[in-house]
């Protein structure tokens, strides 16, 4: 079974950490995402994955390697890579000109496995290939319930689970609360459905044809899933994560933990991360490798990249902080905050909700309203 991951799109909302970092690359219980999601396949018995990717193709090439998890590993470009391989937006393929491209990579004798790069899940990928195959159908989605269904697209479904009608983020009246989970199986004749080399949409140009003709089917799964595209969504992963994986809340080695130290259940501390006296982290943190934190310094809710400097008697809520980043002395970093590789905050400032610092910028004063700085 072979399996094509969506990996190339922006990540704007990401943004700026995603500028200088695909977002599978993101760590989430100090594993990058990408690890997270081929550790699964691999234990679902996927033999070979291909990466499609785009924006900044290089860097995850480079990490990923050629095999990972027992299994091949294949990168498929979106021709949009000129020849000095920049990023050149226009061309880009979306979610579902990279399918058809990789034709040739996922071959026509058998199903395979796509899967959206920005969504964790345990499914198990069998038991949806097995409702697949059950439907005779061209293409099974894994949907999922949820609460809120607006941000997503949604299904309207027989009790066959033919899907009927498939809306995307509907505003209101929302056909059910049955989301697409992205993660799909696809017999290899969804190839003659997306056209070759032009942008296209897998949910808008393609699924609602599918669904026209009824041969789109759904497979509601139960199973822990989460979407990272977005900052809150992050962190709200890494808790997710925290609390259905034991192993991923084990402290690493090499760390220098005061013993007066307050670790409120769950927390990733990384590899060489030194927390000083007095300190409370926790609950839903990840202390990237090399992070250090000072004295009297609390920590919740809060992504921590690696080699941060976290002075004495700062606060972090709900933000995630890039790498090489200096934080001074009660410098305060509140929810949503995003902030940017080696990025300077001084002593005493204070960061209000929402605001984003590109990278290398150097912050003397407070910010009292959510902004981007540039
Ligand atoms: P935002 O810009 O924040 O919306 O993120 P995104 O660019 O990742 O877009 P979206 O969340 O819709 O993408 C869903 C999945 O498809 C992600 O895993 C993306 O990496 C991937 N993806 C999106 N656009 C492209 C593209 O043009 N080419 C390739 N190869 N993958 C894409």
């Amino acid at each position: 079974m072979k399996t094509l991951i969506l990996a190339g799109g922006l990540g704007t909302r990401l943004r700026p950490l995603s500028c200088t970092r695909p977002k599978l690359l993101f760590p989430i219980a100090n594993r990058p995402i990408i690890d997270l999601i081929l550790e699964r396949l691999g234990a679902c018995g996927v033999k070979e994955v291909v990466l499609a990717v785009n924006f900044l193709a290089d860097v995850l090439e480079q990490t990923c390697g050629k095999s990972k998890y027992g299994m091949q590993l294949h990168y498929s470009r979106d021709k949009l890579l000129d020849s000095e391989r920049t990023y050149s937006p226009e061309k880009a393929l979306g979610t579902g000109g990279p399918v058809k491209q990789a034709e040739e990579l996922l071959g026509r004798d058998a199903p395979f496995f796509v899967l959206n790069g920005d969504i964790l899940t345990d499914a198990d990928y069998l038991e949806i290939l097995n409702a697949h195959k059950n439907n005779n159908s061209i293409a099974t989605i894994a949907l999922r319930r949820v609460a809120d269904p607006s941000r997503y697209g949604t299904v309207e479904i027989t009790k066959e689970n033919r899907i009927r009608k498939f809306v995307e983020k509907p505003i209101r009246g929302a056909p059910s609360n049955l989301i697409n989970a992205g993660v799909y199986v696809f017999e290899p004749d969804i190839f003659n459905f997306i056209p070759t080399g032009k942008r296209c949409s897998i949910e808008k140009d393609v699924f609602p044809n599918l669904a026209t003709e009824g041969l789109l089917f759904g497979h509601e799964i139960t199973d822990l899933w989460v979407d990272i595209g977005k900052p809150a969504d992050l962190i709200e992963a890494n808790r997710l994560w925290l609390e259905a994986h034991e192993e991923a809340a084990r402290h690493f080695v090499d760390t220098k933990v005061d013993r007066n130290v307050e670790i409120k259940s769950k927390v990733s501390i990384g590899n060489g991360v030194a927390i000083g006296c007095g300190s409370v982290i926790g609950p839903n943190v990840s202390l990237g490798k090399s992070v250090h934190v000072g004295e009297g310094v609390h920590i919740k809710d809060s992504i921590v990249f690696p080699s941060t400097y976290i002075s004495d008697l700062a606060t972090i809520e709900g933000a995630i902080i890039g790498e090489f980043v200096r934080l001074g002395k009660k410098a305060r970093i509140r929810r949503g905050c995003l902030i940017g590789d080696n990025v300077k905050i001084k002593s005493h400032v204070s960061l209000s909700q929402n605001v984003k610092v590109c990278p290398s910028k150097i912050i003397s004063k407070s910010v009292p309203s959510s902004e981007c700085i540039m």
